[in-house]
């Protein structure tokens, strides 16, 4: 009897660990098995700060998922925190070389050079490497916005790429934490690229849409369009700032804080009860105090607002805000607050929805995870399951690593096919 699949799915966020395993049964379907959820310790804004605190709660979520499951942690599918992804576009040129008498055909090499032209253009700092470069649109001569400019005829082949570039001490961060765990990485993926996966159908992807996933402590917002990735960045925001300034305007502990937050907490303050009392704890003894459902809007509202702004700032800057057809889903757990759709709606007018992961072809511990905060490690799975098959992660940290872990990337952005 052929062995059975097993993949393990981790997403290490600022907020909670959590870590999902499943099998991939006979008719190609996803059975989840076990799950382990864990508080984050270790990481800020979506960076490992501390290797030793982190591998701890990683463990222990691990150790949740194989003690549910039964199954020990094998093929770890990880995703790569939002921090580490930096994207800006670039433009490369190519002459075309004459291939017969009067024929100036652009060939497949002609593209492959101009994308590596793109790709020189900018000098990268020692820590970063590019991960991706995906062609937006081609310009032969003066004929612009051409998509695939293969066996056109021109003199010169102009190219607009995004490039994707990914901090290289974060990687090997993680990968220590691994280590420790006596765990091997089967495969990274950028988190915001996970969530689109288990979000966003594929109607979505070619139409044009928007993923903003509002973590605990960053904000991913992520661009697609043509079925590609056009636009991806980091907001060092999420939802932690929020249960801040609540901690502050209401005088009162983080934890009470972050209850009433998610109890009674709304983005828009016309939304919330004006006459709904809530009794806030205070801090080391201060005695309680009274504030409405209103007053905590009030709070909330200014910091869910400039989280839109800045996701909209970036979005015009990508040039892509008149393209979204399908329109903005917003995952992560901050996605969980009330009247956050309609606030977005307001300020960047276009349709939105929560960001729910889909389950197509999952099954299994399925229950408990239809929620917004779930989409990166339900992505993680899909990811899984369709590279099922690659070659896992050397043991040794060096440069064939990096080299294999950037063509994979690479591989993965060409296929642009996930589910
Ligand atoms: N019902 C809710 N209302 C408001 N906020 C919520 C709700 N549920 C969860 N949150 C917030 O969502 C945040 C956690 O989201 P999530 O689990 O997606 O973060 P993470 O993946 O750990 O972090 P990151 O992706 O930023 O590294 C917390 O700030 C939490 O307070
Ligand atoms: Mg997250």
């Amino acid at each position: 009897m052929a062995k059975e699949k097993i993949i393990t799915a981790l997403d290490i966020g600022t907020t909670k660990i959590c870590c999902l395993i499943a099998k991939i049964d006979t008719n190609n379907k996803i059975k989840i098995c076990g799950i382990g959820e864990n508080r984050s310790e270790g990481l800020a804004q979506g960076m490992i700060t501390n290797i030793q605190t982190a591998s701890k709660s990683v463990d222990t979520a691990i150790n949740q998922a194989e003690k549910m499951s039964g199954i020990n942690a094998e093929n770890v599918f990880v995703g790569v925190a939002g921090e580490l992804i930096r994207s800006f576009d670039s433009q490369g040129i190519a002459k075309i070389e004459r291939s017969r008498k009067y024929s100036y055909e652009i060939s497949k090499l002609d593209v492959e050079k101009v994308i590596e032209d793109a790709k020189s253009v900018t000098p990268l700092p020692v820590d970063r490497k590019i991960i991706h470069a995906e062609p937006q649109f081609f310009t032969i001569d003066k004929k612009t916005k051409i998509l695939n400019p293969i066996g056109m005829s021109g003199f010169r082949l102009k190219a607009d790429v995004h490039i994707v570039t990914a901090d290289v001490n974060s990687l090997m961060n993680l990968y220590k934490i691994m280590q420790l765990l006596c765990l091997n990485i089967k495969d990274v993926v950028l988190q915001p690229i996970a969530s689109s996966i288990a979000v966003l159908n594929d109607d979505e992807r070619k139409l044009g849409a928007i993923l903003v996933d509002i973590g605990g402590g960053t904000t991913d917002v992520s661009i697609y369009y043509e079925k590609s990735i056009r636009y991806s960045c980091i907001i060092p925001f999420g939802g932690e700032k929020i249960t801040r300034d609540l901690t502050v305007g209401l005088r009162t502990p983080s934890k009470n804080a972050e209850e009433i937050k998610i109890k009674y907490g709304f983005a828009i303050q016309d939304d919330a009860d004006e006459n709904k009392v809530i009794t806030i704890q205070g801090i080391g003894g201060h005695k309680d105090s009274k504030r409405t459902e209103r007053f905590v809007a009030a709070l909330i509202n200014p910091r869910m607002k400039e989280i839109a702004k800045l996701v909209l700032d970036e979005i015009k800057k990508s040039k892509y805000l008149d393209m979204m057809t399908a329109g903005i889903s917003i995952s992560g757990g901050a996605a969980n607050l009330r009247s956050t759709n309609k606030l977005f709606e307001k300020m960047f007018n276009l349709p939105t929805k929560t960001g729910y992961p889909y389950f197509n072809g999952i099954y299994g511990e399925i229950d408990n995870l239809n929620d917004p905060k779930y989409a990166t490690v339900i992505g993680l799975l899909y990811w899984g399951k369709t590279n099922f098959d690659i070659e896992p992660f050397s043991n040794e940290f060096n440069n064939s690593l990096f080299e294999r872990l950037f063509g994979r990337m690479k591989k993965w952005f060409a296929s642009k096919n996930f589910t």
